[in-house]
């Protein structure tokens, strides 16, 4: 067997068989195999694309690729939740401890921004003290007690994926059903929890762009999950517009922390709503009307905040932005971005919107950068709203960038008033 005549089957849409497959993500793991060689191999599935069988082979072949997490020490149910990436994606941070209430664990292992994507770890590092990193036996001493952890990915999961993601992101080759549902899938089988709800975004801010390319990967991983014998559900949802009214690590988590205190009831608390009941059901909690009343109960009655305050509390964190957002850090420098016309808002490009946040300082440019946690963009209004020339329609923030002229245009520039 050779990886020459591997990229040769895949150039010529020949099926590769699970040895071949286990051959390249083995050898090029351990470096037999060189980028070149792997670039030309992802470009190859990238243009003719991998049966949904050789998708399979692929991600269990990622999943041995390292070690996998034994959740068999948490007293209960468990549930992993997955987002395929968006703007202003702060769900995670409320349907967690939204499920704790309920009685379903959710051991999380969560990622860092990508590109124009927010991350979830990053959020929560706004958050004074929080600790992201724990020993295996914390964390899972963490979930026993709240219900819920969510720390960083391991490094010693997947290190097939974590080498290919990277030469992915290097060489155009991340738009690729087969391979993100491969790369997604061989993490979330990796963490081993008993049911997995996948949120699977399309638009804009998205990887997928359409619904139907959304549909297509979902199918996918749903199957993935059910061939490895998990309970697997995906939801497909809509990512044309930045999720909420803040984008950026600190103001996320301060809009998370309101809706967690019923302050704002709007399509963000929806759409939460919807996963955790999905969640619920999913793990057996009971059919879909009731798991609604039972997510809108577990945040309305202020029961998933408590949960979120003492997860924050074992993690170190400043459990007190829980009763006083204003404890969280704040930017230094503001600029109001205003409507040049009346109109209505038309659309709110959210991939523009990600990229203006990232500038901002709430994303990298660069694979190491340090973040500015205060960064991002606060807006007073959404898509379909009135609005009249001269209104303020969003506020930027950051503590590194003092002068707005340029990135207030980029900003302006993502927004379409008819
Ligand atoms: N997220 C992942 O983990 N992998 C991909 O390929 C895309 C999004």
């Amino acid at each position: 067997m050779n990886i020459l005549d591997i990229i040769s089957k895949v150039k010529h849409k020949q099926c590769l068989i699970k040895d071949e497959i286990c051959f390249f993500i083995e050898n090029y793991t351990n470096g037999n195999i060189p980028d070149y060689q792997m670039s030309s191999l992802l470009m190859a599935i990238c243009l003719n694309s991998l049966t949904d069988c050789e998708t399979y082979h692929l991600t269990m072949a990622m999943l041995e690729s390292g070690k996998t997490i034994d959740l068999s020490g948490i007293n209960g149910i468990t549930i992993d939740k997955h987002s395929t990436g968006g703007v202003g994606d702060k769900t995670s941070l409320i349907i967690a401890p939204a499920c704790a209430v309920c009685g379903v664990y959710v051991p999380k292992m969560s990622g860092r921004g990508l590109g124009h994507t927010g991350g979830t770890i990053d959020k929560l590092e706004s958050i004074e003290g929080y600790r992201t990193s724990l020993e295996f036996e914390e964390f899972i001493s963490i979930v026993n007690k709240t219900g819920f952890s969510i720390i960083s990915q391991n490094e010693n999961l997947c290190p097939a994926d974590k080498k290919i993601y990277d030469l992915r992101n290097a060489t155009g080759t991340v738009d690729s059903i087969p391979l993100i549902a491969s790369s997604i899938m061989s993490k979330k089988l990796a963490v081993s929890a008993d049911c997995i709800l996948l949120d699977v975004k399309y638009g804009s801010g998205a990887f997928m762009k359409t619904r139907q390319e959304a549909l297509k990967l979902a199918g996918l991983m749903e199957s993935i999950g059910q061939m490895a014998g998990k309970k697997c559900r995906c939801d497909v949802t809509d990512m044309n517009s930045p999720l909420g009214m803040n984008v950026g690590n600190a103001l996320e988590v301060r809009e998370a922390v309101e809706i967690l205190q019923g302050k704002n009831k709007g399509s963000l608390y929806n759409l939460c709503v919807q996963l955790t009941a999905d969640m619920l059901e999913l793990a057996g909690k009971g059919n879909n009307k009731e798991c609604t009343e039972m997510a809108e109960n577990a945040i309305d009655s202020g029961k998933a905040l408590e949960k979120f305050r003492e997860t924050i509390m074992l993690h170190g964190g400043n459990y007190k932005i829980c009763d006083d957002v204003s404890l969280l850090p704040s930017a230094q420098y503001s600029y109001e971005v205003k409507a040049e016309c009346d109109g209505i808002i038309s659309e709110i490009n959210s991939e523009e919107i990600g990229m203006t946040s990232l500038l901002l300082g709430a994303g990298r440019i660069t694979k190491n950068q340090t973040l500015d946690m205060t960064a991002g963009i606060v807006f007073d209004c959404q898509k379909y709203d009135n609005v009249q020339k001269g209104d303020r329609i969003m506020t930027l923030y950051s503590s590194t960038i003092s002068d707005f002229s340029e990135i207030s245009r980029r900003a302006l520039n993502s927004i379409k008033i008819m």
